[in-house]
């Protein structure tokens, strides 16, 4: 594919995805999509002269567009991503990549097939702290990892209420709906590996929705995952507990342990023993940040500073921005969607069958 010297993105869901409105070198925000008519009247105010469209698949089909970004309700993230593709549009979409096994394989055979890059925006392995750690472990720091463990706390009681989707997708269906913040991080740190079966169970059903019609989803969910290299990962999920909300990550490995508290790693610890002096005392991730800041980060972190989610939806635009323009595979492809998303949509089943244990699909055999 040629090298594109700017590309005209369209985004589709405008609520989350008004986020993208930043400036960035080599991306042009050409149109804007919402079904929504007041909420993208109010988008396209902010951004003169971009193009106004109500209907996705016209706008694909009519607009003049390189790439798309979906931020639309969790259900539509496989279509609209399919549509796009099947379109020669490069695509980068929100998290999960789909809710159905079925439609997940869908996806996986379009990407196969298309002209276009596919990301997915898994922007929690983007955030400062985790990209710091993914270099000590890219540098071999941690030796071999064996254990992880992430959480997302959030209780999300008034938002599910006003976001209807998320009452069907996000809590109407029990163990872990929406675990690519999780699993992300946790499979970054882990190499070349994957989660092959998951076992899945839950807290009891402790909340009733403003209905009082309980929520079909356990109020915490725990998900364990066994890779193909024997490690283990354990992953939490929670939208519905009162308590400050956090995502919360572990990391084990034989020569070096990390533990991170609140939402922009302000609090993390890591121990490696090449950097311990013989001690087995913690110290502060960013004594260390100095050593170990991606290039990712130095280049566009001052930028990003202001952006959502800790600067992190920023820097994931610019390396899906990158890899377009220099021609490089996607930063998180097809695979490594599925295999953030796959082991979630298993434990569903496995839940429902009183938590047996189920082997996670590998996409790269599809
Ligand atoms: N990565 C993150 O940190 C993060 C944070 C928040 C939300 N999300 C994800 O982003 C997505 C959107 O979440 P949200 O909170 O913005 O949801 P939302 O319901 O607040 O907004 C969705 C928007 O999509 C529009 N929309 C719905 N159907 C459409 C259609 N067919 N065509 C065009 N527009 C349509 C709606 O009008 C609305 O403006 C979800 O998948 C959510 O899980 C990710």
């Amino acid at each position: 594919m040629a090298v594109l010297e700017s590309i005209n993105l369209g985004i589709v869901g405008l609520r989350r995805g008004a986020f993208a409105g930043l400036r960035l070198d080599g991306l042009r925000l050409h149109a804007l999509c919402d079904a929504d008519p007041a909420r993208l009247d109010k988008a396209v105010a902010q951004h003169p002269g971009v193009e106004r469209w109500t209907d996705f698949n016209e706008m694909i089909e009519r607009s003049k567009l390189d790439a798309v970004l979906i931020a639309t309700p969790m259900p539509l993230h496989a279509p609209q991503s399919i549509a796009a593709l099947n379109r020669g549009l490069h695509v980068m979409s929100e998290v999960p990549g789909g809710v159905s096994i079925e439609e997940c394989r869908d996806l996986v055979l379009a990407c196969r097939s298309a002209r276009g890059l596919y990301m997915m925006m898994e922007n929690m392995n983007y955030f400062r702290h985790v990209q710091i750690v993914t270099e000590m472990v890219k540098r071999g720091m941690f030796g071999q990892t064996y254990y992880a463990q992430g959480e997302y706390l959030h209780e999300l009681k008034s938002l599910i209420v006003k976001t209807p989707w998320r009452r069907k997708w996000a809590v109407g269906v029990n163990g872990i709906t929406y675990g690519t913040h999780s699993l992300g991080p946790a499979l970054a740190w882990m190499p070349g590996d994957r989660v092959e079966s998951v076992s899945c169970a839950g807290s009891g059903h402790r909340h009733a929705d403003h209905e009082g019609r309980a929520y079909e989803i356990e109020s915490t969910c725990v998900m364990l995952a066994k890779t193909t290299r024997g490690s283990l990962i354990k992953i939490r999920q929670d939208f519905l507990s009162d308590r400050p909300s956090c995502h919360k990550f572990v990391l084990q490995g034989t020569d070096g342990a990390f533990e991170t508290s609140g939402i922009d790693g302000a609090t993390s610890k890591v121990w490696l023993r090449g950097r311990s002096g013989g001690k087995m005392e913690w110290r502060t991730l960013d004594e260390m940040a100095d050593e170990f800041l991606p290039d990712l980060w130095r280049r566009h972190g001052p930028t990003a500073a202001g952006a959502g989610h800790g600067g992190s939806d920023f820097i994931q635009l610019a390396d899906f921005v990158d890899a377009i323009r220099q021609n490089k595979p996607s930063p998180i492809g097809i695979d490594a969607a599925m295999d953030m998303t796959l082991p979630g949509l298993v434990s569903q089943r496995s839940i429902a069958c009183g938590g047996i244990w189920l082997s996670v699909p590998d996409s790269r055999l599809w």
